[in-house]
C-alpha cells in the first residue's frame, strides 16, 4: 500500500492503532527466544526495524550495561520506543531514525545484530544483510526472525480463512515484500557470507479467549479496513465479495469454542566470519 506521507511507503501493514497494539505484544521472550541464550551483559546490540521497541527493551535488559541501539525508518516508532525505554528506566537503549539498507553506524561496531519481522517488508534482502555484516565485528552474531505466511493458520478454517493468509501474502508481495521469507533464512544468510547458520522454526499461538479476541480485533480493524479493502481490490488480489465472505468467516471463528490461531516464523542465528 503506497502512503506518500510515510517514510516507509511500501510498508504493507502500516501504523494504525490496532497494528501498534499487536506489535506492543512483541517481547524478547516471545519473539527472540532463539537469541536470548546468546546474550550476556556488556554486549553492543543493534535491533533492525525496532518498531515501538517492546522487543528491543528486553534485549537491552539482557545486555545491560552494554548498549542497545534500535533503528526504524518511522519517527513515530522511534518516539514510542524512546518513551517505553524511559518508562522502564533503561539508560542503555538508544533509538534513532534510519534505513536498515543504509546504516549510519561504523564498520565492525556491534557484537550482535537482530531483526524481527523486518526482512519480510524490505524489498532488497541482501542489502539489509550486507549492512548487518558490515557493522558486525568479526565473529559477531546475526539473528533474524521472519514470517512464514503460508504456514500460519486459524482453525477452524471454514474452508475459507486460508484465503485471508494468501491475500495478506499477495498484498505484501505487491509491495515488493517477502511474505514467506522465514522459510529461506538459511539460504539468504549463506549467500550473504555468514557461517555456522542455525535455522529453527516456531509458532506464536493465539489460544486463550483474550488472545482470540485480541487477534480478531487486529484482523477486523486492519485487514477489513477501508484502506486495505481498497488496496486488495486495486491490486486485484481479492474482490469485495471475497473479502465479505472472509469477514463473515472470521466472525464465526472468533466466537467458535475451538478457535485457535498460530503465526509461523522461521528464525536463525549465524556468524560473521573471523578475519
Ligand atoms: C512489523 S514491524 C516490526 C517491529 C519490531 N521489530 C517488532 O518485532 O516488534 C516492522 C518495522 O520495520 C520498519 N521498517 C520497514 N522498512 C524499514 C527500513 N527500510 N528501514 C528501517 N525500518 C524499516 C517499519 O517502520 C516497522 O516499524
Amino acid at each position: 500500500m503506497t502512503d506518500s506521507t510515510s517514510a516507509t511507503p511500501f510498508y504493507t501493514i502500516g501504523f494504525s492503532e490496532s497494528i501498534l497494539q499487536h506489535l506492543r505484544r512483541h517481547t524478547a521472550e516471545t519473539h527472540a527466544a532463539h537469541l536470548l541464550p546468546h546474550l550476556k551483559p556488556g554486549l553492543r546490540v543493534l535491533d533492525l526495524g525496532c518498531g515501538p521497541g517492546t522487543l528491543s527493551i528486553g534485549l537491552a535488559e539482557a545486555i545491560a550495561p552494554g548498549a542497545l541501539y534500535g533503528v526504524d525508518m518511522e519517527q513515530s516508532q522511534v518516539d514510542l520506543a524512546r518513551s517505553i525505554a524511559e518508562a522502564g528506566g533503561l539508560d542503555n537503549a538508544t533509538f534513532q531514525v534510519g534505513d536498515v539498507t543504509e546504516l549510519s553506524f561504523d564498520d565492525e561496531s556491534f557484537d550482535v545484530v537482530h531483526g524481527n519481522a523486518i526482512l519480510v517488508h524490505v524489498p532488497d534482502t541482501q542489502a539489509v544483510l550486507a549492512e548487518a555484516k558490515r557493522v558486525l565485528k568479526p565473529g559477531g552474531l546475526i539473528s533474524v526472525r521472519e514470517w512464514i505466511m503460508e504456514a500460519s493458520f486459524l482453525a477452524p478454517d471454514f474452508e475459507v480463512i486460508g484465503d485471508a493468509w494468501a491475500t495478506l501474502a499477495e498484498l505484501i508481495t505487491a509491495d515488493d515484500g517477502h511474505p514467506n521469507i522465514g522459510r529461506d533464512l538459511k539460504r539468504h544468510l549463506l549467500e550473504s557470507g555468514f557461517t555456522d547458520v542455525k535455522p529453527t522454526a516456531s509458532f506464536t499461538s493465539y489460544t486463550t479467549v483474550e488472545d482470540i479476541g485480541y487477534l480478531s480485533r487486529v484482523i477486523e480493524d486492519w485487514f477489513f479496513s477501508a484502506d486495505v479493502r481498497a488496496s486488495a481490490t486495486a491490486y486485484g488480489v481479492a474482490t469485495q465479495q471475497q473479502l465479505d465472505n472472509l469477514e463473515q468467516a472470521l466472525k464465526r471463528w472468533m466466537s467458535h469454542p475451538s478457535a485457535f490461531g498460530a503465526v509461523a516464523y522461521g528464525e536463525s542465528i549465524a556468524y560473521k566470519p573471523q578475519r
